[in-house]
């Protein structure tokens, strides 16, 4: 029923929860996991307007070494997951994108064919009053695919 799982991860608390869980799922017959995280096109663009406003830098440059900083700490995170999902029996596929993630977690699901989708309720921002972050809100409201939500303590 949930062969092939879409994991979409932010590296947060509450995505490590989901990661916990879904290990769990491999005694109820899930086989193959798509790990994804993607760049937010939005970070990089807060990132570049700062650089900007700071002056001083060349700001290609700079921006440069900000994306390959930010993919070698992704590649280190990524590797890690893949490991951990491999030990507990799984068939990994990693896949790190740049874009806007709730619209990224949304095509890759249908380009990969997954039967569900894993995700935290919650991601980096946790805030205390929000229901759901911004990012498991679209991806619960648009997916053609089932979801389980992981929610927070
Ligand atoms: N950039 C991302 N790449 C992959 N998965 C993500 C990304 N951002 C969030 N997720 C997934 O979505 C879940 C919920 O995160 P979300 O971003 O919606 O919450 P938040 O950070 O608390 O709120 P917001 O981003 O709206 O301020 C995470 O636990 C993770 O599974
Ligand atoms: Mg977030």
């Amino acid at each position: 029923m949930f062969r092939k799982i879409l994991y979409p991860t932010d590296f947060s608390d509450v995505a490590g929860k989901a990661l916990g869980y879904l290990k769990g799922l491999r005694c109820a017959g899930a086989e193959e996991v798509v790990v994804l995280r993607v760049i937010s096109d939005k970070t990089l663009e807060c990132i570049q307007r700062g650089i900007t406003l700071a002056g001083g830098r060349d700001v290609s440059q700079f921006l440069k070494e900000v994306h390959r900083s930010l993919q070698e700490e992704t590649s280190t995170q990524m590797h890690r997951v893949e490991q951990e999902l491999k030990e507990a029996g799984y068939e990994v596929k990693v896949r790190v994108e740049q874009g806007v993630p709730q619209a990224r977690i949304l095509e890759v699901a249908e380009e990969e064919q997954v039967s569900v989708i894993v995700l935290g309720s919650h991601g980096r921002s946790n805030l205390a009053s929000a229901l759901l972050g911004s990012v498991s809100d679209h991806v619960i409201r648009h997916c053609r695919q089932p979801v389980i939500v992981i929610k927070r303590d």
